[in-house]
């Protein structure tokens, strides 16, 4: 298949034109396939965990670049190294644990080891058993081994590429978005826990939902009902002029009628069916100063920061087939979060993720698009809110910044 052509007999993609989504890209597994090198290994920085989850010499976690495995670890330097979770003999995953502490990886295949930086340092038996056996005389350890990432911090988080190319982190989000991202971790962050999010999509599906400033209220009876994010309360929506990272944020609700929400007949607006017996989970402290109450960030391919309320969370989507997607959330405080704020940010963490009001329904919604759409491969989604552009905007009745999502995977996969 040609970089710039369709799959056969699937609708062609009109140059320039992000407002038409041809549903192919959603379950052609040649597209999943190339998108692995186009994108992962691309030009771009991959989220792999945070500095707090790794803060000694010898920790390390296990992740991924796209559906490649990683280990992100810190040596006995202190330095950050990132490198394929291969095993450089015959590719068996090196380490097996999701995170500890190491001062070097052994495989359990055959016994090869490897340093913190993914160098072979040791072969099993090189020399043979009673003179038998063994590596040839010149076999070299430093010849092969998995592949190393270069590394990267930003404001605690830890990035990783493997490509050249890939410019400075800060270069590559920009400063509107750099800003958006050290007003929230703006000090030294605390994890207070992960869990992982099964979704039965293709993860462009979850990656346009994130981006989609549109559904929010809609979709999420919560939000609309309790006020907690509708299109008519103040915010916007910042796109970087790649279109790959965006910002997403809505001020607080300034009371009073609300007239352009409550004249669609929405599910969101159930004011009369819906009510809270304790109502403190809508209590919230302005810990940024700015009454901005929600916040979503994207970094392109990845990476997502939430702020809803006193929830911080990072969330890393990472495909898994064409059809599955894993969302690892991990959430956040800061190291000086007093009691109180802890109780707060677990009550609002409840509130929002996929076992609570909000999350659940865009961790559905998901495949209900990839049921929706089983056999139109030839047929197009309709992308025209707000215009045709991928531009920053102070509407979020828009879809710019998932028309930004396009802008980026289509520059990155030649289509
Ligand atoms: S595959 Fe790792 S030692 Fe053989
Ligand atoms: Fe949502």
């Amino acid at each position: 298949m040609h970089a710039s052509s369709p799959p056969a007999k699937h609708s062609p993609w009109p140059a320039g034109d992000l407002t038409r989504v041809p549903y192919w890209v959603y379950s052609d597994a040649a597209t999943h396939a190339r998108e692995q090198d186009a994108i992962y290994l691309g030009p771009v920085w991959n989220y792999l965990c945070l500095e707090a989850e790794i803060p000694k010499a010898g920790d390390f976690k296990t992740t991924w670049v796209g559906e490649m495995p990683v280990v992100v670890c810190r040596d006995e330097s202190g330095q950050l190294r990132a490198f394929e979770n291969r095993c450089a003999h015959r590719g068996s995953l090196l380490c097996l644990k999701n995170r500890g502490n190491a001062s070097e990886f052994t495989c359990v295949y055959h016994g090869w080891r490897h340093d913190m930086r993914g160098n072979l340092t040791g072969v099993a038996f090189r020399r043979g058993v009673n003179g038998e056996g063994g590596m040839p005389a010149d076999f070299d350890l430093a010849a092969q081994g998995p592949r190393q990432l270069r590394t990267t911090t930003l404001c605690g988080l830890v990035f990783g590429t493997l490509c050249a190319d890939t410019p400075a982190i800060e270069a590559f989000i920009g400063e509107e978005i750099l800003a958006r991202l050290q007003r929230v971790l703006h000090k030294p962050l605390r994890v207070y826990g992960e869990y992982t999010q099964v979704m039965p999509n293709n993860w462009k599906l979850y990656y346009e939902n994130v981006k989609d400033t549109y559904h929010s209220s809609i979709l999420h009876a919560f939000f609309g009902t309790f006020k907690v994010s509708r299109l008519s309360q103040g915010g916007g929506v910042i796109v970087h002029e790649s279109g790959a990272h965006h910002v997403s944020y809505s001020l607080a609700h300034q009371g009073g009628p609300d007239h352009a929400f409550e004249q669609e007949a929405l599910r969101s607006n159930q004011e009369q069916q819906l009510r809270l017996e304790d109502t403190s989970v809508l209590h919230i402290v302005d810990e940024f100063g700015d009454q901005c109450t929600v916040q979503i960030l994207t970094i392109f391919p990845g990476f997502v920061l939430q702020s809803i309320y006193n929830s911080i969370a990072v969330r890393q989507i990472l495909p898994r087939g064409v059809d599955q997607t894993h969302l690892v959330w991990t959430l956040i405080g800061f190291a000086d979060d007093d009691e109180a704020m802890q109780t707060l940010r677990m009550k609002h963490a409840n509130l929002v993720g996929p076992a609570g009001y909000v999350s659940m329904e865009d961790g559905a919604v998901g495949g209900f698009v990839q049921r929706g759409i089983a056999t139109a491969a030839s047929e197009s989604s309709v992308m025209l809110m707000g215009g045709r552009e991928a531009k920053s905007s102070a509407s979020r009745a828009s879809e710019a910044s998932i028309r930004g999502f396009w802008k980026a995977w289509r520059q990155a996969m030649g289509i």
